[in-house]
């Protein structure tokens, strides 16, 4: 194992035997996230259902099935991207995740992000959105207003990272107008991300984006 691997391992051992919050109390299996620790995109979701609840595995449920969707029409697959939550354990009933238990959770969160170290961070809803544009130090002022926009920004000491808010998959089981405006921000998405796949040569890169917009944005680009 190298290090970045041993970092994992001891993030999913720390989860499985977390009591930080009285979430822990609810969890049939704690759901970490999965994907390649060296992902160029990861994807902050709310927290565990019942399906990813007895999994221990994120975005496995109906939510998930068209996540997958919005990815693999795309050409880009499930296997390939990073995908955690804000919070680790299923919410009694799948209330809404408090942002006590979001704070609690948010060591995990922010190891995560550190380790993975994504290009592309994409938070899905309102309680990712919030929590990780908080961190930003951008004022998040609800996901019908945020989403669809890049922000690069230099976060937890990773520089340049292209952060982008859409709305959770699920929103759009219940509302189906969402579907299309979550297939445009997964246009925005994939071409942002083919663009700096194709450019392997690191994080200093210019990527198509920055030859569009040039190097003055920190925020909202
Ligand atoms: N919804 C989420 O936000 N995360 C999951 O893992 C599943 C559904």
């Amino acid at each position: 194992m190298d290090g970045k691997e041993v970092l994992w391992s001891k993030i999913v051992s720390d989860v499985s035997t977390c009591t930080r919050c009285v979430l822990h109390r609810y969890r049939t299996k704690p759901v970490p996230g999965e994907g390649p620790i060296d992902s160029r995109l990861l994807f902050i979701g709310e927290a565990p259902g019942q399906k990813e609840d007895e999994e221990g595995r994120p975005f496995v449920g109906p939510a998930g099935k068209l996540f997958v969707e919005l990815l693999e029409v795309r050409g880009i697959r499930r296997s390939e991207v990073f995908i955690t939550n804000v919070v680790r354990c299923r919410p009694p009933n799948n209330r809404e995740p408090n942002d006590d238990e979001v704070l609690a959770c948010s060591n995990y969160t922010l190891s995560i992000i550190k380790l993975v170290s994504p290009r592309i961070l994409v938070t899905l809803g309102n309680h990712a959105g919030k929590f990780i544009f908080g961190l930003a130090g951008i004022k998040w002022v609800g996901v019908s207003r945020m989403r669809g926009r890049w922000f690069k920004v230099d976060l937890l000491g990773l520089k340049d990272v292209y952060l982008f808010p859409t709305y959770h998959p699920a929103t759009a089981l219940y509302n189906p107008n969402i579907k299309s405006v979550l297939d445009s921000d997964f246009n925005a998405i994939k071409e942002l991300y083919i663009s700096l796949t194709k450019n392997l040569i690191g994080r200093k890169a210019s990527t198509l984006l920055d030859f569009i917009v040039g190097d003055r944005h920190q925020h909202e680009i």
